[in-house]
């Protein structure tokens, strides 16, 4: 069975692809750290972000920078995003997915382009959405339980930021696959959006 997690920047899509890949004994892939991981790059070779030459130079990663607290960083995210739009870089990361997506006993993966690009023939797509308000209210508190002050005001305009990049690219834009399944998190807590998708995933299968 093949899973696909998609959807905007703090939309629980994290949290949920982990506890669903827990339930149904799947390996789990966050593609968003493959982009993060080529942001931490151009950040470390002090190279320019928006220069595909450059973001290319950062796909040579290490397997073990994934790991790395260094790639959990609000500037990190925000470099992902802007690397995320060169064509180049999609095409190597491309490679690493579409093998995990296809490994034998099945994977499930999250990302912006899992159900539309990496695995179109997944056997479940989920889509998952709240709005921008409450995204930005749940980076806010994070933040905030993590020490980090910051304004609420920020995290809004950075999040229709990169809602703005990630849709608005013309390789591989957010959106979600025809078939996709939609979740909207934005009313319920972590263990009803779990439970929710569950439901979703079993009326697939
Ligand atoms: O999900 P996360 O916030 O870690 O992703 C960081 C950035 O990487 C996103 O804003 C997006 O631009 C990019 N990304 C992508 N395709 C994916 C996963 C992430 O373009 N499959």
């Amino acid at each position: 069975m093949i899973i696909a997690v998609d959807g905007p920047t703090a939309s629980g899509k994290g949290t949920l692809a982990k506890a669903l890949a827990a339930h149904f004994g799947l390996p789990f892939l966050d593609t968003g750290l493959l982009y993060r991981a080529v942001g931490r790059q151009v950040q470390i070779n002090n190279g320019n972000p928006d220069n595909p030459a450059d973001a290319l130079a950062g796909c040579d990663f290490p397997d073990s920078i994934l790991d790395d607290a260094a790639l959990r960083t609000e500037a990190v995210g925000g470099l992902a995003s802007r690397v995320s739009l060169h064509p180049v870089v999609r095409a190597a990361l491309n490679k690493r997915q579409v093998d995990f997506a296809n490994q034998p006993g099945g994977a499930l993966l999250d990302g912006r382009d899992i159900g539309t690009v990496i695995a179109p023939h997944a056997d479940v797509k989920l889509f998952v959405t709240a709005p921008a308000e409450v995204r930005a209210q749940r980076r806010y508190d994070e933040m905030q339980r993590h020490g980090i002050n910051v304004r609420f005001a920020d995290i809004l305009a950075d999040i229709h930021a990169r809602d703005a990049r990630d849709m608005g690219r013309a390789d591989a834009p957010l959106k979600p696959a025809q078939d996709a399944l939609l979740l909207d998190t934005g009313d319920l807590t972590i263990g009803g959006a779990v439970q929710a998708a569950i439901a979703l995933v079993e009326s697939r299968l």
